[in-house]
């Protein structure tokens, strides 16, 4: 999902690029001194705080290893990330944070006679047109086929998930299904992006790259899937629940669900894009969970991302839906703050305040009398 520009409404800008690959969330919260006094008692008690959290919650500590900072002094500060996490997120839950982007794997090579976009190539976005385009019948027809190819290798991630496999499992799984299937995974060299799939665990709002972090008991995951397939991409996005995630967690997981399906149930003919942004907001006020308003749904067909933008928050953005444009709906809804910070590797997006993230996505079609969602299977 591209990232928001003109035309969001009144939330402050949320969006954060830090060269810091630990980055201790900006607290402007009211208990700021509170923090403070925490951080300060655990720089006091470290050590035996860091053994009693050892010894009863090790699984849900990720470990440090940056060879770019001093490792005692990351280690202590990751530490006390840890511990004061444990006071602080409470609201949130009980998950593995994601500090920290893991060993990437080298890209995997696609078949030859696989078509390719522009992108394979030279990583270079293929251009849309310079408004949302109404499609031909010919044009639906690939955009069905490349959706519903989409929905099926989701559909086989949805399937394998569990706990002790990597999102590099995730990501030799969605290649190989898209290139056995005949598609080119679009997210492989899409602006350099160096995996096939976007797999984004607990407090990572989008774009995490798979890696070496191995799936543990109580995280959720989304899996971005978009396949290149007909000379179209179909772009589709689900959470998952790997084992016993925490009730807070579910909800969360539900919320985001029903964002993306009560904002496409009002799509049709004549409905302004900006109907999308508010039925978002109005759910995720009900379920008492944060849109993350700087990543924006996109019009799609046979470039990824183009006219129109889908704003999740209140926008003026101009235009309504006519029969024959195809977008996706993706919002990105959080437990806590909408700010988010990307990583050093440039892409992992992760929520300032450490708070879980879950996203769904479908990409629609706007018919006559109302949309079909291309990116379901049958009977789903
Ligand atoms: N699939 C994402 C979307 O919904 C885009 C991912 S771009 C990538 O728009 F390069 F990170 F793959
Ligand atoms: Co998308
Ligand atoms: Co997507």
């Amino acid at each position: 999902m591209p990232l928001a520009h003109r035309h969001r409404g009144t939330d402050p800008n949320p969006f954060v690029v830090t060269s810091r690959r630990y980055c201790l969330p900006n607290f402007d919260w009211d208990y700021r001194n509170f923090v403070c006094f925490w951080r300060h008692m655990q720089l006091k008690t470290h050590f035996g705080l860091v053994s009693q959290i050892r010894g009863t919650d090790s699984a849900r500590l990720s470990t440090i290893n940056d060879p770019h900072t001093s490792r005692r002094k990351i280690s202590s500060c990751h530490q006390n990330q840890g511990i004061w996490d444990i006071f602080r997120r409470a609201p949130f839950g009980s998950y593995a944070l994601v500090l920290r982007a893991g060993e990437v794997s080298a890209p995997q090579s696609v078949p030859a006679h696989i078509e390719c976009p522009p992108h394979a190539v030279t990583g270079e976005p293929q251009p849309g047109p310079a408004e949302p385009e109404m499609k031909a019948a010919w044009q639906i027809k690939a955009m069905r086929e490349a959706c519903t190819f989409a929905a099926q290798i989701q559909a086989a991630v949805g399937c394998s998930i569990k706990a002790g496999m990597t999102t590099d499992d995730i990501d030799v799984l969605v290649h190989r299904c898209s290139v056995e299937g005949g598609g080119y995974p679009s997210p492989l060299n899409y602006l350099g992006f160096p995996k096939s799939v976007c797999t984004s665990v607990n407090n990572v709002a989008c774009h995490g790259i798979p890696d070496d972090r191995v799936l543990v008991d109580g995280d959720i995951v989304s899996v971005d899937v978009t396949v290149y397939y007909k000379g179209h991409h179909g772009d589709c996005c689900e959470t998952y629940m790997v084992g016993e995630v925490d009730a807070v967690g579910q909800h969360l997981v539900h919320a985001a669900r029903r964002c993306r399906d009560d904002a496409i149930a009002i799509c049709g003919p004549g409905v302004p894009f900006t109907a999308i942004g508010c039925k978002v907001e109005d759910v995720a006020e009900q379920e008492k969970v944060t849109v993350v308003p700087c990543f924006v749904g996109h019009g799609i067909g046979y470039y990824f991302h183009g006219p129109p933008d889908i704003y999740h928050s209140y926008n003026d953005y101009p235009g309504m839906m006519e029969p024959g444009m195809t977008f996706t709906i993706e919002p990105i809804v959080a437990q806590g703050r909408p700010d988010v910070t990307i990583l050093e590797d440039g892409w992992t997006a992760v929520m300032n305040d450490n708070g879980r993230a879950a996203q769904f996505e479908h990409t629609v079609l706007i018919t006559e009398d109302g949309h079909e969602i291309l990116t379901q299977l049958p009977g789903s």
